[in-house]
């Protein structure tokens, strides 16, 4: 017997996926937790956070990450359901670590590439979880549904690619010594 198994005994049977569908609305309160804590958390990183684009980018995304809980209370309604969140430990984690990256770190250029990173990691588990509803979404045949994660999964992808830019373009440049500018990279 397997760990996944020995601990499945161990589990409340009522807890217990038994269909698709039953993944598919744990994972929806799942991501719903998480966007809901993101809607708390980018605040925190806009304030931590001093590069003017990426400033923004965060001021950005925490409009869109409001529209994405609202998204989501749709996808809940389009099944005949009220919207309930179930705490998410992943999002949790990647939280917690960017909180302590932030309080490791000085104002400027390391902590930013910081943020960037912690974004990106937020990004990517969000893209791996609405890919993985919206197909679920696409199995159970409910329409509605698939077309409101997938309006979200293509603004999280675009979120990522964003993010990635910012980096490339000189942040991370600026952070390897924590105050070497991009211009200083040109005249070399
Ligand atoms: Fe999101």
């Amino acid at each position: 017997m397997d760990t996944a198994n020995k601990k499945s005994k161990k589990t409340d049977a009522a807890a217990v996926a038994k269909n698709l569908r039953d993944f598919f609305v744990d994972g929806l309160k799942d991501i719903y937790y998480a966007e809901k804590a993101l809607v708390k958390t980018l605040p925190v990183m806009f304030d931590n956070a001093t590069d003017q684009k990426l400033k923004t980018a965060i001021k950005d995304h925490l409009a869109q990450t409001s529209e994405q809980v609202v998204r989501l209370e749709k996808v809940f309604e389009s099944l005949g359901m009220k919207a309930e969140g179930k705490k998410c430990h992943a999002i949790e984690g990647i939280i917690k670590e960017g909180n302590e990256i932030m309080s490791e770190t000085e104002s400027g250029p390391v902590r930013d590439a910081g943020i960037i990173a912690s974004g990106q990691k937020v990004e990517h588990y969000e893209i791996a979880t609405y890919g993985t509803l919206a197909a679920f979404a696409k199995t159970l045949n409910e329409r509605t549904a698939l077309d409101l994660l997938l309006k979200t999964l293509g603004e999280e992808k675009k979120s990522d690619c964003l993010l990635t830019t910012i980096a490339d373009t000189n942040l991370n440049s600026q952070a390897v010594d924590g105050k070497l500018q991009s211009k200083d990279l040109n005249a070399v």
